[in-house]
């Protein structure tokens, strides 16, 4: 019996975890696996009325699970960032889930793309540093003594200001931070993962040629990891990983990418993979409690319409199942995705007439079928 925690959060992240829940509720119909899920309270409307967001005892009950099942966060009567911040965030952080696993397949006939060749890249997004550790802050230009000081233990890096804003404007910074440590368990975790697909090479994402210290110090790390593992290392600057993804996505594989960078790459990828109702991910501690979540929002335009595509939440599913030990499982919710794009079983975002429910009840349907 699996422990889930059930976050489904604020607007179609609702509706499509209701239709995720049913899809695993079939699957404990017809397979070993079997778990009880635990509703977490958590999104705007809870912050609306209180102002919590994630609670120590949230956090406490979230890490007896095996396992964290999430819709999305985010509403319009809320300031960006602080659900955002205050929950998604924070939840990747606390449970040090370091890699956001983010698959682009070829789901034919959705691919908008001239040339029908298929693809399957494996996005490793990396999930806790980078420009999302809230490292920033606003300054009074006109403060001659303005500083920016960043301090760790030993080191202190002092900034001038003066040469930032030598005008008296005010000026706002965030800081990309990547640590040693934070890069290695990174590409170690990558070109594991490249070498269970039986891949020989990786590619790794950055602006090296701008961002020279961060990304020069992750070139550094995958280098000697690269050597260490016996794989290949191909590097690609983002705008160029931008382009490539459109004009030859069959040529990459294992794809490593920062964070920043890799939420926007795997926009990009939901789209090349009909949309982002499509996009289903993972963010993993390989040694704790993973979250499972589609990689789309709240979708405040269409929320309470039940015009949401939950295939996304059900690649999301998948992709629990698979980390729980039941792969099987976890390939039959995918033929049953497949079974409904061949069928016109979807939402209108794929040119269908079905509500979120109703697909969630073919993919359960189809299930149910795979057993007989
Ligand atoms: P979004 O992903 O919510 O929506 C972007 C567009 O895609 C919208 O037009 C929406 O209707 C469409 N769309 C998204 N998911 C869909 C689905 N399953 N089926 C059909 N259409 C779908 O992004 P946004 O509008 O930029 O952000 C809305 C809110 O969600 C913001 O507050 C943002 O911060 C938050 N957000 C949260 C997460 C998360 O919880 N993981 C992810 C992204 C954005
Ligand atoms: C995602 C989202 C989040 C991110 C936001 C809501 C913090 O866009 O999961 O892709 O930037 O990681
Ligand atoms: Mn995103």
């Amino acid at each position: 019996m699996k422990h889930l925690a059930i976050i489904p959060g604020d607007g179609i992240g609702k509706e499509v975890i209701d239709a995720g829940m049913d899809v695993l509720d079939a699957v404990c119909e017809i397979s070993s696996f079997d778990y009880d899920g635990e509703l977490f309270d958590i999104g705007s409307e809870r912050y609306l009325a209180n102002g919590e967001l994630l609670t120590d005892e949230d956090i406490d009950g979230l890490r007896r699970k095996d396992a964290i099942y999430f819709g999305a966060i985010g509403d319009p009567r809320v300031k960006p960032g602080i659900l955002e911040q205050g929950i998604l965030l924070r939840m990747r952080a606390v449970f040090d889930q370091y890699i956001n696993l983010r698959p682009v397949t070829s789901w034919f006939p959705l691919v908008p793309l001239k040339r029908e060749v298929p693809f399957d890249i494996h996005f490793l997004r990396e999930n806790t540093e980078d420009f999302y550790m809230g490292a920033g802050g606003t300054f009074d230009g006109r403060r001659k003594d303005a500083h920016i000081k960043v301090k760790r233990e030993m080191y202190e890096l002092d900034i001038d200001l003066e040469a930032v804003s030598s005008n008296g404007d005010d000026f706002a910074f965030e800081i990309g931070l990547l640590s040693r440590g934070g890069i290695s368990r990174f590409a170690e975790y990558a070109f594991e993962y490249a070498q269970a697909r039986g891949e020989k090479k990786i590619t790794l994402v950055d602006k090296a040629n701008v961002c020279t210290h961060i990304y020069g110090m992750q070139r550094a790390v995958f280098e000697e990891k690269s050597k260490e593992y016996g794989m290949g290392l191909e590097y690609m600057y983002v705008d160029a990983m931008a382009m490539a993804m459109i004009v030859r996505p069959e040529t990459f594989g294992t794809v490593a990418v920062p964070n920043l960078f890799g939420d926007i790459l795997t926009d990009l990828g939901a789209q090349l993979q009909g949309g982002l109702g499509m996009g289903g991910s993972g963010n993993i501690n390989p040694k704790g409690v993973s979250m499972f979540e589609p990689i789309h929002g709240s979708a405040p335009d269409i929320a309470g319409q039940k015009k949401a595509n939950p295939i996304a939440a059900v690649l999301a599913a998948q992709m629990l199942l698979e980390n729980q030990g039941y792969p099987e499982e976890g390939c039959m919710l995918k033929k049953a995705v497949r079974h409904c794009l061949d069928s016109g079983l979807t939402t209108p975002d794929l040119g269908g007439r079905l509500t979120t429910g109703e697909v969630g009840k073919a993919i359960c349907r189809h299930i149910l079928e795979q057993k007989k």
